[in-house]
């Protein structure tokens, strides 16, 4: 009867675990996984093979706090002549026709936002890369997330590059 008893308990934890194990994996695959987009932008082809700068069209990324994503006439300037035939094209044409800006999702996004004090301009200045933060998305056709953007993946790069981490810096 005890025998039992330990026997199903034990299942029962076991069973627990594997379900928490899969939910956690379920979480932080669905906080990784690019999210869907209105166009099919591909930086692989126009950071990587194009070789168009970042800030051609992240152009405020050395000037104010947030890099900024890219008017629809930024994009215009190549494409109304560019792949005219494409039907992803063509979506970016009506964008254009409406004047509506291109609903992108985003990708990279500080969830307490008022609390925390975050600017580029500051860290770009500093020399920091744009892959420091957002990896290799010269490599990728859509953009993922590959950092936590928690407190810590602040205050470690904080730490080991000598800037600050008083509460004050990041928080006001
Ligand atoms: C400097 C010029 C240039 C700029 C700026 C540019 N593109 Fe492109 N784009 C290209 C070229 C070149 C291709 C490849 C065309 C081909 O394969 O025939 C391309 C391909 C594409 C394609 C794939 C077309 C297909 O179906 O094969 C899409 C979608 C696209 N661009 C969207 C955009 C968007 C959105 C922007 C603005 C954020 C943008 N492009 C900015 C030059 C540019
Ligand atoms: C031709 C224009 C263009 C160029 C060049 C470009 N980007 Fe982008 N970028 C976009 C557009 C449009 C989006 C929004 C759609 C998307 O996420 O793909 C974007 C989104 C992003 C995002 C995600 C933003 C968010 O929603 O959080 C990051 C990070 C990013 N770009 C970094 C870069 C880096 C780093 C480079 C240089 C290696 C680069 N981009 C070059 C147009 C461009
Ligand atoms: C020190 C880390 C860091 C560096 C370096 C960095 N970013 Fe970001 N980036 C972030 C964070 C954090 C966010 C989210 C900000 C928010 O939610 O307000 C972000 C958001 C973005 C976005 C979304 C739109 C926006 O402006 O909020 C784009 C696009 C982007 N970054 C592009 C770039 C480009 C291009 C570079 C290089 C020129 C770059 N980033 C360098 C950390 C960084
Ligand atoms: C990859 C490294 C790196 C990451 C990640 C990073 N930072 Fe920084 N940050 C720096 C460096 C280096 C400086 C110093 C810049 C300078 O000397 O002007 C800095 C400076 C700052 C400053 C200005 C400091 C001052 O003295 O006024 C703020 C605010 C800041 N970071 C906030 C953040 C926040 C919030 C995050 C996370 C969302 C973050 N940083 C992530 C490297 C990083
Ligand atoms: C380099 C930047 C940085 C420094 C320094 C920093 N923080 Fe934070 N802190 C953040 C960021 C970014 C977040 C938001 C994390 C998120 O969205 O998950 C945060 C979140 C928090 C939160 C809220 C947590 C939550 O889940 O809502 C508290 C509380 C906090 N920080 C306290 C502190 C204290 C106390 C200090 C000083 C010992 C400090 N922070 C120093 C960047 C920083």
């Amino acid at each position: 009867m005890v025998r039992r008893l330990i026997i199903a308990a034990v299942i029962g934890l076991f069973t627990l675990f594997v379900a928490a194990t899969v939910l956690m994996a379920y979480r932080w695959h669905a906080a990784h996984r690019p999210p869907e987009q209105p166009i099919a932008f591909s930086h692989r082809l126009h950071a990587g093979k194009l070789n168009l700068q970042c800030q051609f069209c992240h152009e405020y990324a050395d000037k104010s706090p947030r890099a900024g994503v890219p008017a629809v006439s930024t994009c215009m300037s190549c494409h109304k002549a560019v792949a005219t035939n494409s039907p992803e094209v063509q979506k970016l044409h009506e964008y254009w026709e409406n004047e509506e800006p291109v609903p992108w999702n985003r990708v990279y996004s500080l969830r307490v936002r008022k609390y925390v004090v975050f600017a580029h301009k500051r860290h770009v200045k500093a020399d920091l890369d744009c892959t420091d933060c957002h990896g290799e998305v010269r490599l990728m056709d859509r953009v993922r997330r590959v950092s936590s953007l928690n407190m810590g993946w602040c205050v470690t790069c904080h730490r080991s590059r000598s800037a600050s981490t008083d509460c004050l810096t990041c928080h006001k």
